[in-house]
């Protein structure tokens, strides 16, 4: 490990620390309350600095920023100068500001200019998660459509850290865009499950991992994902050949000086730990799957994953010129927020701040009763004299996310932030809204056999 490369490495585009404050708890405590409108100026103002990285987006969630109540004047950089965004923690005073880490991580906004291309490529109409700005950020994906057009193909690549049996609703973003992608482009698909990761950072044992990785396969192959073009892997599995010859050639190019910078490990985090960042890079490079692309290590990679995982993804864009290797692509999403708000994401690790994929009609009903943060006013004539700020009120958000319908998602904003809807009207929306996704994910979970997660984990050939 020389000093030389961490030097190299120094790409400032690419490569910037991050992660430090350690304020968590101090959020957690401000979600307690599920209509505090005492925090809202705050909010609104981080809300309206967060407003450029809306898109041309039609009936969008980020468009009502614009109107966002206290926004004006209020509008300081300072709150959300806070934020931490790592692969570990999400915590962002006021809301995450999604402009902010475009810059700081240097990644490109998906603008109006963007999507037209990926309308005329796929000649399709975009998904709403594109339309409504909820996939917001990307590196390099003009060039991977230039190439698809001239009738070049692509792999997309995307995973999952398996650290319990069951994922919630904000682990399907990724996972749905990645679906809906896969059918767009008709491209093949490889789906990592880290197992061996939660080992090294959770309290968990090996059995479990994989035990995990098999329970978390189920819902990830419930989005739908063709058998035929998916190949899903265990890190505890699937480890050696060629996967691990590129893991080796990139620990090589990795001082423990960069990792550090990078990931924020310390002296006294295990030595895994340090050398796990690989791992996840690994499979950015076409060659790690020589049963399906041969030896060729050239093939484009497209990476769909929430912000949060940019990290790794830098790292590997570092070292992929130096291995002789493309530089993968990347499309980043906003993060589900957690039922408190979203100055956190939604995290499997706090069982109140998310809807699992498990849970009943009732208990979806009674989490977003109890603890969904409402942008509304405290009294319902206060409501309907001053409206709800939908910035900040997590069912609005989370209606942004999956009611399919742009017509009646305005609506809503427009009745609800002008006072003519009540929190507990929205509320009533949001939770059919999820008890329908929910119910429908667990039908079709019902229908996955072992036979078929051996199908899709079994090393083989996929349709190109
Ligand atoms: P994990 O299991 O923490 O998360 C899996 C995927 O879900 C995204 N995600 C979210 N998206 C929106 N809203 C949320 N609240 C939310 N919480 C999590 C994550 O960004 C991720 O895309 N180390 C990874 C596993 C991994 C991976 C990859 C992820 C391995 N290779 C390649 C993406 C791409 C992890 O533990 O993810
Ligand atoms: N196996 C393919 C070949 O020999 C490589 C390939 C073609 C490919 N199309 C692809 C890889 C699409 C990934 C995606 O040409």
């Amino acid at each position: 490990m020389t000093e030389m490369f961490a030097a190299n490495n120094k790409a400032p585009k690419e490569q910037k620390p991050k992660g430090k404050g350690k304020n968590a708890d101090k959020a957690a405590a401000d979600g307690a309350s599920s209509s505090t409108a005492a925090a809202a100026p705050v909010a609104a103002a981080a809300a309206a600095a967060a407003v450029p990285v809306a898109v041309a987006a039609v009936a969008s969630a980020a468009a009502s920023s614009s109107d966002a109540p206290a926004a004006a004047g209020a509008a300081t950089t300072e709150n959300a100068g806070e934020q931490v965004v790592t692969p570990w923690e999400v915590n962002a005073a006021g809301g995450v500001d999604y402009q902010k880490l475009i810059t700081e991580f240097g990644s490109d906004a998906i603008d109006a200019n963007l999507l037209a291309k990926i309308e005329r490529v796929t000649k399709r109409p975009l998904h709403s998660f594109l339309k409504r700005g909820i996939f917001f950020s990307h590196r390099d994906l003009h060039g991977v459509l230039d190439r698809y057009e001239k009738g070049e193909r692509f792999y997309l690549y995307t995973g999952r850290g398996p650290s319990s049996d069951s994922m919630h609703v904000g682990h399907l973003i990724p996972f749905l865009m990645t679906k809906a992608m896969q059918d767009m482009f008709g491209v093949p698909l490889v789906i990592q499950m880290t197992d061996d990761e939660k080992f090294l950072w959770k309290n968990m044992t090996l059995e479990d991992g994989y035990r995990f990785t098999r329970e978390n396969a189920k819902d990830i192959i419930a989005c739908g994902f063709d058998i035929k073009k998916t190949f899903i892997f265990s890190n505890l599995k699937f480890m050696g050949g060629a996967f691990y010859e590129n893991i080796l050639r990139i620990q090589k190019l990795v001082s423990e000086h960069t990792v550090k910078k990078m990931f924020g490990f310390s002296e006294s985090d295990n030595i895994g730990k340090f050398g796990f960042p690989a791992n996840q890079a690994s499979p950015a490079f076409s060659n790690t799957f020589p049963f399906i692309f041969g030896a060729k290590s050239t093939v484009d990679c497209l990476i769909p994953c929430a912000i949060d995982q940019d990290p790794y993804f830098r790292m590997t864009r570092d070292v992929a010129p130096r291995l002789g290797y493309k530089k993968p692509a990347l499309v980043h999403s906003k993060f589900f927020p957690a039922l408190q708000g979203s100055q956190s994401k939604m995290s499997a690790s706090d069982l109140t701040t998310s809807i699992f994929l498990t849970d009943t009609p009732e208990q979806i009903k009674s989490k977003i009763n109890k603890y969904a943060f409402s942008g509304g006013q405290v009294t319902r004539e206060e409501q309907e004299r001053l409206g709800a700020n939908c910035d900040i009120d997590v069912s609005y958000q989370y209606l942004s996310f999956f009611l399919d319908d742009d017509e009646e998602l305005e609506r809503i904003r427009v009745a609800y932030s002008s006072g003519k809807m009540q929190t507990g009207e929205i509320k009533k929306r949001v939770i059919e809204v999820l008890q329908k996704l929910v119910a429908k994910h667990q039908e079709a979970r019902k229908l996955v056999t072992e036979e078929m997660v051996d199908e899709f984990m079994r090393e083989r050939p996929l349709e190109l």
